[in-house]
């Protein structure tokens, strides 16, 4: 939510950069963009425009802007309406202070009320403006840049990744309080941003800054000094994404792209921690966590419908798990014992999920993040860290992050499983985990799910409904289908529509029927896919049942097998319909309407 980038050593090549980064970072936010840069000497020239980046190339290719140093911004807006005025970079009264922001500081209104009584005059409805302001009185009492923005910081409360050039001088000023922000080591220059792939062209060596510290970027180095205003000795880490994995790689959508690679992120998040033939599973990370006695799993949206998968694997271990809302979970703990609490975010920012994992934490309990960002606030926070490894994701719509989150929970779940699994039941579940990528594959190669997209076009509403582990990838389909192609679409457990529900089915409302495997809860789902079928629903069968296929209009199928695994391979399915829908209607796929990737906000 909001991208930020900083960039200082680049020389004339500045602006290229900070563009070249917005872009990268435009999941995060695209209701407006900016960019400030500094010569270090008089200037800081701003260009900011509403709407998403083309627009601020735009206005940049009808101006000379230049400067050495430079910060830039994509918002997703919380406060004021996504005009020129409120995009960010926001500055003071004398244009020499440019400062971008990600989060929300909570005593803005105080600050602005102050800042307005001794002359200050606001531009925009944000609450960031109010830190150039502060910056420029703390300079013109006398302070050094650095200072300045230090003692400005110090006056805020709330969240924030902030980053600021001042124009005297040739340097960019970072501090970090609840918002993501990463520095970027290169050779002769140096980056900040709110997430690698800012920079990840430029450099592989991050620093990650914490909660309470400043960074100081000059073309001669960088520092970070803590609260107390001494130097910390932060550690520089290679992340092993690669350059390439930020592209579109020759695909139309981020989208397709990251539904496409889901057999590689399969194969990355199984690598060197299966041994199906001696039926182990070794997750280092995660040494010294004993099985709990109860299990409570918390996150948002996609990743909240992999928690309801999460918790029918520790079922099936006898373990009790439930799944929460994490806003919920955050306003209200529920009673927690001995439970292991484990918070399954894909970007590992989303406040939500960051507030109900710390009100665990206040609490007394052990926590667990399931993550795919090396360095997140959530695997910092966390005693335990696992990591799903799918890779960057630009997409807004998750995509291989949730079948990499499936897979990671049924590799969590065999590792706490101790001796309540035979080896040989072990052995099962993890070939049939390897397998897995390969029959993702099969139904990427083979999925009709383009042709089935153009034949339900223009329902007046869509259900999708399965039962058991296929209930969540239910909810997930619609999601997906919603998010992305604006159309209305609903999740339900196949047992449920006939409680209410069924009195919208018409025949205008194709019926999604998830139903794999040849077991009862299948028999009872084909009773459900009948009642639809009898008030006239068109029916597509998601299935690897031949039997189904007779009941349905259309079928979308997938390889035969485990019941376990088959709901990732329905999803992918159903990742590809909502993909086609949205396309044949000329969505914005990659960055939908009103949404961000990462939701750093409450
Ligand atoms: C939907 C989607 C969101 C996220 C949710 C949680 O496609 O991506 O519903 O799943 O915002 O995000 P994370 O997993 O980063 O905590």
């Amino acid at each position: 939510m909001c991208g930020i980038i900083g960039c200082v050593g680049r020389g004339d090549e500045t602006l290229d950069v900070l563009v070249e980064g917005l872009s990268k970072l435009e999941y995060r936010g695209y209701d407006s963009a900016g960019v400030a840069l500094s010569d270090g000497q008089i200037d800081v020239n701003v260009v900011k425009r509403a709407g998403e980046l083309d627009a601020l190339r735009e206005a940049l290719s009808e101006q000379s802007v230049s400067g050495r140093v430079g910060i830039g911004h994509t918002r997703w807006s919380t406060h004021g309406p996504p005009t020129d005025e409120n995009a960010h970079p926001h500055t003071d009264c004398t244009g020499s202070v440019a400062v971008v922001h990600n989060g929300i500081i909570e005593n803005y209104d105080d600050l602005r009320e102050e800042l307005e009584t001794s002359g200050h005059e606001f531009r925009s409805d944000t609450d960031t403006e109010v830190v150039p302001h502060l910056v420029e009185e703390k300079l013109a009492a006398g302070a050094p840049p650095e200072a300045a923005f230090r003692a400005a910081v110090e006056r805020l409360s709330g969240s924030f990744a902030l980053v600021c050039v001042v124009a005297s001088e040739e340097a960019v000023f970072a501090a970090r309080q609840d918002s993501p922000l990463v520095l970027g080591v290169g050779d002769d220059s140096y980056y900040l941003g709110s997430d690698v792939p800012a920079f990840l062209a430029h450099t592989d060596r991050v620093v990650y800054l914490d909660d309470g510290e400043f960074a100081t970027l000059r073309p001669s180095g960088w520092t970070v000094r803590n609260g107390d205003d001494e130097r910390v000795e932060k550690s520089v880490e290679t992340v092993d994404w690669n350059v390439e994995d930020t592209g579109k790689s020759g695909y139309d959508h981020y989208m397709l792209k990251e539904i496409h690679e889901q057999p590689r992120a399969l194969r990355q998040c199984l690598s060197g921690r299966v041994d199906e033939r001696r039926g182990e599973v070794t997750l280092s990370e995660l040494e010294g966590l004993e099985t709990p006695s109860a299990v409570h799993l918390v996150a948002c949206g996609t990743s909240y419908h992999a928690a309801l998968y999460g918790v029918q694997l520790f079922h099936s271990l006898g373990i009790p798990a439930q799944a929460f809302l994490a806003s919920e979970y955050a306003t209200g703990v529920p009673p927690l014992g001995d439970s292991l609490v484990v918070g399954i975010t894909q970007s590992g920012e989303t406040a939500d999920t960051l507030s109900a994992l710390r009100e665990a934490r206040a609490r007394g309990a052990r926590t667990l993040a399931v993550t795919n960002v090396v360095g997140s606030t959530a695997a910092r926070e966390c005693d335990y860290a696992l990591y799903i490894r799918a890779g960057p994701e630009i997409g807004v719509a998750a995509t291989k992050t949730f079948s990499s989150q499936l897979v990671s929970l049924n590799l969590l779940v065999e590792y706490l499983a101790g001796d309540q699994r035979s080896s040989e039941e072990r052995r099962a579940v993890l070939q049939t985990l390897r397998d897995l990528p390969g029959r993702v594959q099969q139904v990427l190669d083979e999925s009709m799910a383009e042709e089935v997209a153009a034949e339900y076009l223009g329902a007046d509403g869509y259900f999708f409904i399965g039962r058991g582990l296929n209930y969540p990838v239910a909810l997930e389909g619609a999601l997906k289908f919603k998010e992305i192609t604006y159309e209305h679409a609903e999740g339900f457990a196949a047992g449920e529509l006939k409680h209410g529900t069924l009195a919208l089915v018409t025949e205008n409302t194709p019926v999604f029927a998830v139903v794999t495997g040849e077991d009862a809860p299948a028999k009872k789902t084909l009773g459900n896919v009948r009642e639809v079928e009898s008030r006239g629903a068109p029916v597509i069968a998601v299935t690897d049942d031949d039997q189904i296929e007779r009941y349905a209009d259309a079928s979308l199928r997938v390889p035969s097998g485990s019941a376990r695994v088959a709901p990732v391979l329905v999803n992918v399915q159903l990742q590809l319909v909502a993909y086609w829908v949205a396309n044949a209607l000329g969505r914005s796929i990659d960055k939908p309407r009103n949404l961000a990737k990462s939701v750093t906000v409450e």
